[in-house]
């Protein structure tokens, strides 16, 4: 039997920060005990500090709690957290989850620990040893509560399918994505930058793609994450899509499998979270469409509740070896949802 967790979540104004309140109402591990964002809504009520572009109603007692500061004093004072989710912007997250971190679990969304050597970056699938990471952290810190990250949203859905072409010995990888507009926060992109236009350009967003995939594939030795012997290269553009990246994947393999085989890996993968049957793991990490023109942002991402890749248009490839097209949601499975099913693999392994 698991305790009930109180949890804060920094940056609860935010994109990311909204989607953390929808999927927590009703979770039974974790219950909201404390808001918190920048100076310019604390002090208000959530309902007068946030503008609500969730689909589902704000709950009321979400409305009517008073946001804080985003840092240690405010958020103890304001109640009892056992854990922290943070959406903090890049830039302003490396303090402030080091001042947290120093004393509660910090489950984080933001970049600015993601390569840090000791910090794991955590696909529950995929790498949930690397979670042990935190141990080591905290000699080495002195910390009594510890930071672990969740990949960016474009690599979350694209290692997700990576992992179960490892058997067949991939090798290169080249990805093009096409990321929605919820994925540069709220309130974004410009409107007269996206409206009948593609921006071809996402600061930062190539050079993460490239270094956390290979240390999410990379082995745990015990003292460090060894990264994965891969070559990849992304390129990234913003579409005019509400949610939902997609993304155009190129695999070169050391194996020639057959296109059903690849399906089946796909198909079969699971890994710790449908093992364990925590809260919010997706039955399939992966879902395969057959229809040729799938997957398509509004018909798929809220596939598995959005907490599942969607791949399709699987094919050879005449210089690379397979092709195919993936899809994840990026506040979901690539933000907040993730987040909580690290937070789940925590708790569940005694870490947090
Ligand atoms: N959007 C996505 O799909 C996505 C996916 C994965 C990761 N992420 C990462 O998640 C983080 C949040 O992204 P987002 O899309 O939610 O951004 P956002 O919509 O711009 O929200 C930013 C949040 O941070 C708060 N904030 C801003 N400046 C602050 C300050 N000086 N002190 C304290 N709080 C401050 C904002 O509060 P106020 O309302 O008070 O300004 C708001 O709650 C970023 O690090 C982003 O890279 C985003």
């Amino acid at each position: 039997m698991i305790h009930k967790r109180k949890v804060a979540i920094l940056g609860a104004t935010g994109a990311v920060g909204q989607r953390y309140i929808q999927l927590l109402q009703g979770h039974p591990w974790f219950e909201i005990e404390v808001l918190a964002a920048s100076e310019r809504s604390a002090g208000k009520k959530f309902k007068d500090a946030c503008n609500w572009l969730m689909e589902t109603d704000l709950p009321d007692e979400i409305a009517e709690m008073s946001v804080v500061n985003a840092d240690v004093e405010s958020v103890e004072n304001a109640g009892d957290v056992h854990l922290v989710f943070s959406s903090l912007p890049g830039d302003l997250a490396g303090p402030v989850e080091a001042e947290f971190g120093a004393m509660y679990p910090v489950f984080s969304k933001a970049s600015a620990h993601r390569m840090e050597q000791d910090v794991p970056l955590i696909v529950p699938e995929i790498n949930s040893d690397h979670a042990e990471l935190i141990r080591l952290q905290q000699k080495i810190r002195g910390w009594k509560g510890f930071i672990t990250t969740d990949p960016n949203c474009s690599t979350i859905q694209l290692v997700l399918t990576l992992k179960p072409l490892m058997q067949f010995g991939l090798k290169q990888i080249v990805v093009s994505t096409m990321q929605a507009l919820s994925g540069a926060g709220y309130p974004g992109v410009p409107s007269l930058d996206i409206i009948d236009n593609v921006v071809p350009f996402i600061s930062g967003e190539e050079e993460k793609m490239e270094a956390e995939t290979l240390k999410i594939l990379g082995c745990f030795n015990g003292e460090c994450v060894e990264n994965a012997d891969l070559k990849l290269s992304a390129s990234c553009n913003r579409v005019n899509v509400k949610d939902g990246h997609l993304e155009s994947v190129f695999v070169k393999l050391d194996q020639d499998p057959t296109l059903e085989q690849i399906k089946e890996a796909f198909i079969n993968f699971k890994g710790v979270p449908q093992d364990l049957l925590l809260p919010s793991a997706p039955k399939h990490p992966i879902i395969v469409r057959n229809e040729k023109n799938r997957p398509q942002p509004r018909f798929d991402r809220d596939s598995g509740c959005g907490m599942s890749a969607v791949v399709g248009r699987i094919r050879k490839d005449p210089i690379m070896t397979f092709k195919y097209m993936c899809l994840g949601h990026n506040t979901i499975r690539g933000a907040a949802g993730g987040g909580i099913l690290s937070a789940e693999l925590f708790v569940a392994k005694g870490l947090a």
